[in-house]
């Protein structure tokens, strides 16, 4: 039988690199991207060896507009049908919204939401056409309330990819593609190189360690999620606890822990 294929955005490290094995231990094909090929080359064997899958890889910097378009037509190209789509590239900028170039949140904007929109748009059709698909947004718990100074646009961002990845759920059942799922993966804190890329590993290594989950756990969840037809999943007991709150404490409280959190960086 033919394997099915996924492609996962941002599988150079952390969680994107632990979808790779995921999906290449349960026999899927893979195409892998993110900007750093020397690691997506390694990942690529070592998958291929362990597994007898096909990876291909395509290294792309999706800050660039074109990259998604130029994606899609490399996997055309090579006569690859996607059958799943983790879009899961993703970091945080470091300092406030007054304090960074417009340019590095138009770039942030087009990493994280933009990009997995139009990615989502050019492989839905071909998914439909198969009768098959499963989309994954690597979304956040952050996306449950505002974003404190530091990350503004992230909190937004995140809550945005949640409300599309239930959209999407919602439209693909209405139209009658009853096995074409799609739903928001909402970690908390999760071990990876994210913190380090931001520059707030040094704070964050302070916060309690029943606070973290290993990426296994996080991918696990997401990819039974989709599976399971579930809109929006959030991994473990903790995080879980802090989504109920944020639904139920009053906005007032929510909004003045932000502000309690924002003040940090009044001196920028
Ligand atoms: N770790 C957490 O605590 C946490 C919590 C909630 C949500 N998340 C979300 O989880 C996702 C994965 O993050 P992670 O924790 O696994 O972080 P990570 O270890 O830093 O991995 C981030 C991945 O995104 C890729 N990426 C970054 N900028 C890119 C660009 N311009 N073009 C293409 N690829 C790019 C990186 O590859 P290259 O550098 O090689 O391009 C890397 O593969 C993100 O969407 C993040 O927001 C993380």
């Amino acid at each position: 039988m033919k394997r099915r294929l996924c492609l996962v955005t941002g599988a150079s490290a952390g969680i994107g690199a632990e979808f790779a094995r995921q999906y290449a231990a349960l026999g899927w094909n893979l195409s892998l991207t993110a900007r750093r090929a020397d690691r997506l080359d390694a990942l690529a064997a070592e998958l291929t060896a362990a597994y007898g899958v096909e990876v291909h890889v395509f290294a792309e910097d999706l800050a660039d507009p074109s990259a998604p378009a130029r994606l899609v037509a490399a996997l055309e190209g090579k006569g690859l049908e996607v059958d799943g789509l983790v879009n899961n590239a993703g970091y945080g900028l470091p300092g406030t919204f007054f304090s960074t170039r417009w340019e590095d949140q138009a770039a942030f904007l087009q990493v994280l939401y933009t990009a997995p929109v139009e990615l989502t748009h050019r492989l839905l059709p071909g998914m439909a056409a198969r009768g098959f698909g499963r989309i994954i947004n690597v979304a956040s718990l952050a996306g449950y309330a505002a974003g404190s100074a530091g990350h503004t646009l992230y909190a937004s961002v995140k809550s945005g990819l949640i409300k599309f990845s239930e959209s999407i759920e919602a439209e693909c059942a209405a139209l009658g593609h009853t096995d074409i799922h799609c739903t928001a993966l909402c970690p908390g804190f999760t071990w990876s190189e994210f913190h380090d890329v931001n520059g707030t590993r040094e704070t964050t290594n302070k916060m309690p360690k029943w606070l973290w989950m290993e990426a296994a756990p996080v991918v696990r969840a997401g990819i039974e999620a989709v599976n399971r037809g579930k809109p929006v999943v959030v991994p473990g007991a903790a995080n879980k606890l802090m989504a109920t709150l944020t639904r139920i404490l009053p906005e007032p409280w929510g909004r003045a822990m932000v502000r309690a959190q924002s003040s940090r960086y009044r001196k920028l």
